[in-house]
């Protein structure tokens, strides 16, 4: 019993993120609502969008065109965490 209560008050406060191994860049891109138009837009899919990156460089100016004009104002490691979850869930640009 003891430790079931040891066990359940561990999952309490252990922050969800840790718990299921989430990519950091996935919380700040949940966090900032990015999905509110790319739920439509989407992610490299050329024929829906103008910019599409067919890079890493053009997938950080991307991350970085809707981060400055929707005043986000991430931190460059944030951007490059954004980017790389991006990259790893929908581009798969080699680095
Ligand atoms: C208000 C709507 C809107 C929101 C919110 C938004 N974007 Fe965008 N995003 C756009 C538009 C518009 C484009 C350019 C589409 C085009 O080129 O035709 C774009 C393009 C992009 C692209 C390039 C997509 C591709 O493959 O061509 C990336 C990456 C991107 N945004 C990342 C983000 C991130 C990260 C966030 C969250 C901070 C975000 N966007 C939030 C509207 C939005």
């Amino acid at each position: 019993m003891k430790l079931l209560q040891k066990s359940l008050l561990l999952m309490l406060f252990t922050p969800l993120s840790v718990m299921a191994e989430v990519h950091p860049g996935k919380v700040l891109h949940d966090d900032a609502n990015c999905m509110r138009c790319h739920a439509d837009l989407g992610y490299n899919q050329p024929e829906l969008t103008k910019m599409a990156p067919t890079d890493i460089k053009g997938l950080k100016k991307a991350v970085s065109f809707c981060d400055s004009n929707l005043n986000i104002g991430w931190f460059d490691d944030e951007k490059q965490d954004v980017v790389d979850y991006l990259n790893k869930t929908y581009y798969k640009f080699d680095h």
